[in-house]
């Protein structure tokens, strides 16, 4: 229901992929009139012709919202407005073990020619701690006006969990960063009129530096599930079973090891934690490094496994980041067939979520004659087959062996 207090406002949506997009939906539902900028012309197409190129399945619904068709349009360059909303990515440079900044910088250039007095820019796109400072607020003083006074800047980091985008976006509590207050409450009330969840104020730097942390904390953890499952290897003893054990400790909560740490963003934003104070992110290094060892530590094992067949065929199934999810970007898995198939293996690799590489028919079909199956993602859909199919699967084999990871 809308707030008696509300006012809509004209709002630009720089960036509607993953992030941008769920939140211009969102501000077009509450009311507000949304322009989607995207220099990807497909996108824009898309957003115009009413279709979702994300796959979440209730913000299609939204979408489909009269109200909301009503309130969003989308265009590929930026045009004036109340506020500007900047959700582009922000990469890792992986030779520099930094940021790469190009598209936010980008995104923000693009604006500065739009920009009035009283205009409140958001920066969703999580970045490195002192990035509004020291990049985004310089380019935007370019405009002639003044951060804090004429012009307000304020930093939202996004926490959504890809798959339940709506809940989230609507339900989690919402970090909202500014150097001043009045920039602060501007910002609020913007995502007052779709969050449900706490808005919670604080300075600029504290939001940029939260956002790394939640990752990061994720990344450490499971940095650790993994180092504790090595040694179970060592010990030769069931990590699941020493983990479940000591979860019941009431103040003990590991996280499970596993081939990736769920998510394109939890292998980056650590990096930018470091970027910032290589001398102190000595445990977060570790952890990344420890992390990011794990697809070759799979590829050898799987290696490992087909040693003595001849010219084995290897069939890998998962390709996106985490179960149940269509991304693929920074995907470990991705990274795993990369590496068999460097080391000369013949590897056919299927994701039912991922466009381009379905299942021709069935998973026994396409493990007919296969050495080996290496099921590196385990969607629900993947594994309710292979169990109810698991026999039939061993017995089209020419090596029954499957490997879970
Ligand atoms: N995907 C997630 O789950 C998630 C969660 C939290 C935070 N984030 C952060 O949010 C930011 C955006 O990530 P995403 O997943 O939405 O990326 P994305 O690639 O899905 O979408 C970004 C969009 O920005 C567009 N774009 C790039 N430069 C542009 C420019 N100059 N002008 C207009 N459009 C431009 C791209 O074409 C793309 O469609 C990143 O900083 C990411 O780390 C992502």
């Amino acid at each position: 229901m809308v707030s008696p207090n509300f006012t809509s406002r004209k709002i630009v949506v720089i960036g509607t992929g993953y992030v941008g997009l769920p939140a211009a939906l969102l501000l077009a539902r509450a009311g507000h009139s949304v322009v989607g900028v995207d220099i990807d012309e497909n996108i824009v197409q898309a957003i115009n012709a009413g279709i979702l190129h994300i796959k979440e399945d209730q913000l299609q619904a939204i979408m489909d919202e009269p109200e909301v068709k009503k309130n969003i349009t989308a265009q590929s360059a930026p045009c004036p407005a109340d506020i500007f909303l900047i959700a582009v990515p922000t990469p890792l440079d992986v030779q520099k073990q930094a940021s790469d900044l190009s598209m936010v910088i980008e995104a923000t250039e693009s604006l500065i020619p739009h920009l009035r007095e009283g205009n409140l820019v958001i920066l969703e796109s999580t970045v490195p701690p002192l990035t509004c400072r020291t990049t985004i607020t310089p380019l935007l003083q370019r405009s002639g006006l003044k951060i804090g006074e004429t012009l307000h800047l304020a930093h939202c980091p996004e926490r959504i969990l890809p798959g339940d985008v709506f809940h989230e976006i609507v339900h989690n509590d919402r970090i909202i960063g500014a150097e001043n207050s009045k920039s602060r409450s501007m910002a609020a009330d913007v995502y007052s009129t779709f969050v449900q969840g706490d808005l919670l104020l604080t300075d600029d730097v504290t939001a940029e530096m939260v956002k790394l942390m939640e990752n990061t904390y994720r990344d450490v953890n499971i940095a650790l599930g993994n180092e504790f499952a090595a040694v179970a290897h060592t010990l030769q003893i069931d990590i699941g079973e020493a983990i479940r054990l000591a979860n019941q400790h009431p103040r003990v909560d590991i996280l499970n090891p596993g081939i990736g740490v769920g998510g394109h963003c939890i292998p980056i934003d650590p990096w930018f934690i470091k970027e910032v104070d290589p001398t102190n992110a000595r445990l977060i290094f570790a952890a990344r490094t420890i992390n990011d060892e794990i697809p070759t530590k799979v590829a050898a094992h799987i290696r490992d496994t087909v040693r003595g067949i001849e010219n084995p065929q290897i069939v890998a199934i998962g390709a996106a980041y985490k179960e149940n999810t269509a991304d693929t970007r920074e995907s470990p898995s991705v990274e795993i067939v990369r590496l068999l198939r460097s080391y000369g293996f013949r590897v056919n690799h299927f994701d039912p979520f991922v466009e381009g590489m379905e299942f021709p028919t069935t998973i026994e079909d396409a493990c007919k004659n296969a050495d080996c199956l290496a099921l590196l993602v385990k969607h629900k859909i993947v594994m309710d087959e292979f169990n109810a199919k698991r026999t039939e699967i061993e017995n089209v084999m020419k090596t029954p062996t499957i490997l879970q990871f």
